[in-house]
C-alpha cells in the first residue's frame, strides 16, 4: 500500500489527489492509478540485494504490462520474463534488450518460438523448456532459423503442495501442476538437450508459486534447483544462469514480514553453500515490484439495504446492529479486478475523501451480473458510502497494481478502466477509458458475408 493522505485527509498516490482524478473529465472512474517512482524504488532495492554479484532481475511482464512501467524498468536495466509472443514484443519494444529476456510457458506456438529465437543477434537469453517433449520442437525451430538457441530447463521441484503456502490456484512447484520438467525426467531432459547441437543449455530455472509471505517454499525450491545444477555441471553442462523464479509476496493487509530482498539474500546464501555463486542469479518478480503501487478508483453507483432500518453502528460482516445487510455498489467490477473472484483475494477499500466520521460495514460489490463480483466486507465512513449530502462517494481498491488491469476483460459490455501513470507528483501518461458505445460498435462491425 503506497497511498498517503494530505492535510485535508484526501487519499494520495505518488502525491496526486485521487479524488481529483475521479472527478476529472479526462480520467473519471473506474481507473487504475500507478506510482512509477515507487515502482522504480522497489526495483532498485531488489537490484541492490545482489550486492554486485552477477544477476538479472527479469520483471514478470504478466503482472502489469503497461508500457510506461515496462519502459521505466528497462531504463533501470531490468530484464523481462515473458510468457507469450505479445509480451515478448512489448518487452523488446519498451527497450529491454533480447539478451535480458527469458520466456516461460508450457505451450509456446511456433510463431512465438520464432520470435524468441529470432530476436536480437542471437535470440533471447533463454527459452525456458517446460517439458522433455518440448525439446525437439525448440530444436527444430532453431534449426529452421539457422540459430543456436539458448535454453534453460525449467524444473518442477516437486514440493509437497501443503508446503507451498499460498492459494492453490497460484502454487506451481508440485507434481500436480502442468509446469516444468518433472524431477523424474530431469536426467532424460539433460541428455536430450545435450544431444541437440542447435540447443545451448544456458541455465536451469524454477518457479514454485506466487504471493509467498515467507521464504520457506522459495528456499526449498531453490535448494532442489541448486542440487540439480550440481548434477548437471558434473555431467558436463555449461550452465551460466540459475533462475529461482518470482513469487515474492506483498502485504494485502494480512501482513508480509519478508521483503523481496530477503528472498534474494537467502537464496544467494544457499547458492554459495553449493559453490554456485559464480553463476548469474536470475529472479522473475512481478507482483512485488508493482502490486502495492497501483490502486483502482471507483465511484459509488448505488446503495442497497435489505431491511428498512437505519440503526447507528454495526457488528461487522456487512450488517448493522439490527442485522440489516448493506451493499455498496461501485462502478468497478470483477472484469476490472478479477483477483477476489478468482483467488478469494481481499483488497482493502479506502475512501478517497477524509476517512473521519462514523463508519458503516458494507459489502462492496461491482455491477457485473455474477455473484462472485464481490470485493468483500469493509468498514467505510458514511461519507464514502454516499450517505452524506454533497460528499463525493468514491473509494480506492488498494494494492491493485499487479494482476489487475493485465487480467481485466470487457465482460458484460464494459469498457476497460482508464489507466493513469504518476511520476514526480504529476500525471505523466494517461490511457482514457473507451466510450461506452465503442464496445457495441466493435461487436456490430462483425457481419456475415
Ligand atoms: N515467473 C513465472 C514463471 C511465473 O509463472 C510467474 C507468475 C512469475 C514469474 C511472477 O510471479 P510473481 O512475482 O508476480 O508472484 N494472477 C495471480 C498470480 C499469477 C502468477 C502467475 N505466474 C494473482 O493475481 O495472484
Amino acid at each position: 500500500m503506497s497511498t498517503t493522505r494530505d492535510e485535508r485527509g484526501r487519499l494520495l498516490l505518488g502525491g496526486v489527489v485521487l479524488e481529483e482524478l475521479a472527478r476529472s473529465a479526462e480520467v473519471g472512474t473506474p481507473a487504475y492509478v500507478y506510482d512509477l517512482d515507487a515502482m522504480d524504488a522497489d526495483a532498485r532495492a531488489l537490484t541492490e540485494a545482489f550486492e554486485g554479484a552477477p544477476h538479472l532481475v527479469a520483471y514478470a511482464v504478466k503482472a502489469n504490462s503497461a508500457a510506461p512501467i515496462v519502459r521505466s524498468f528497462a531504463k533501470l536495466g531490468l530484464g523481462a520474463d515473458v510468457v507469450s509472443g505479445g509480451e515478448l514484443l512489448l518487452a523488446l519494444g519498451a527497450g529491454i534488450p533480447a539478451d535480458r529476456v527469458v520466456m516461460s510457458g508450457v505451450a509456446k506456438s511456433d510463431e512465438e518460438l520464432d520470435l524468441a529465437l529470432g530476436a536480437g543477434d542471437r535470440g533471447i537469453l533463454a527459452v525456458q523448456l517446460e517439458s522433455v517433449e518440448e525439446i525437439a520442437r525448440v530444436a527444430a525451430r532453431a534449426r529452421a532459423l539457422g540459430r543456436v538457441a539458448r535454453v534453460s530447463l525449467r524444473v518442477n521441484p516437486g514440493l509437497d503442495p501443503d508446503e507451498i503456502a499460498t492459494h492453490a490456484n497460484i502454487a506451481t512447484g508440485h507434481d500436480e501442476a502442468k509446469f516444468g520438467v518433472p524431477l523424474a525426467r530431469f536426467g532424460e531432459a539433460l541428455a536430450a538437450v545435450a544431444a541437440r547441437p542447435e540447443l545451448d543449455l544456458f541455465g536451469l530455472s524454477s518457479h514454485v508459486g506466487s504471493q509467498f509471505v515467507s521464504t520457506d517454499a522459495y528456499e526449498r525450491g531453490a535448494e532442489v534447483l541448486f542440487g540439480l545444477a550440481r548434477q548437471a555441471l558434473a555431467r558436463g553442462a555449461r550452465l551460466r544462469t540459475l533462475d529461482t523464479g518470482g513469487g515474492f509476496g506483498i502485504d494485502y493487509g494480512a501482513g508480509c514480514p519478508v521483503r523481496p530482498a530477503d528472498f534474494v539474500r537467502r537464496t544467494r546464501a544457499r547458492a554459495r553453500a553449493h559453490g554456485l555463486e559464480h553463476l548469474t542469479h536470475v529472479v522473475e518478480p512481478g507482483r512485488s515490484l508493482v502490486g502495492a503501487h497501483g490502486v483502482l478508483i471507483a465511484s459509488v453507483l448505488q446503495r442497497k439495504t435489505d431491511a428498512p432500518r437505519d440503526d447507528e453502528g454495526f457488528e461487522g460482516g456487512g450488517r448493522d446492529i439490527a442485522g440489516a445487510r448493506r451493499w455498496l455498489m461501485i462502478d468497478a467490477g470483477m472484469n476490472d479486478l478479477m483477483r477476489p473472484a478468482l483467488y478469494q483475494a481481499n483488497h482493502r477499500v479506502a475512501p478517497l475523501g477524509a476517512p473521519g466520521g462514523p463508519t458503516r460495514a458494507v459489502r462492496v460489490v461491482g455491477p457485473v451480473c455474477e455473484s462472485s463480483d464481490d470485493f468483500g466486507f469493509h468498514a467505510l465512513p458514511t461519507r464514502a458510502t454516499g450517505e452524506l449530502e454533497g460528499a463525493l462517494a468514491a473509494v480506492a481498491l488498494l494494492d491493485a497494481g499487479a494482476y489487475g488491469f493485465s487480467m481485466a476483460s470487457r465482460y458484460n459490455g464494459r469498457p476497460l478502466a482508464a489507466e493513469v501513470f504518476v511520476r514526480g507528483g504529476r500525471v505523466v501518461a494517461l490511457r482514457e477509458r473507451a466510450p461506452l458505445a465503442a464496445w457495441a460498435a466493435e461487436a456490430l462491425a462483425l457481419r456475415e458475408e
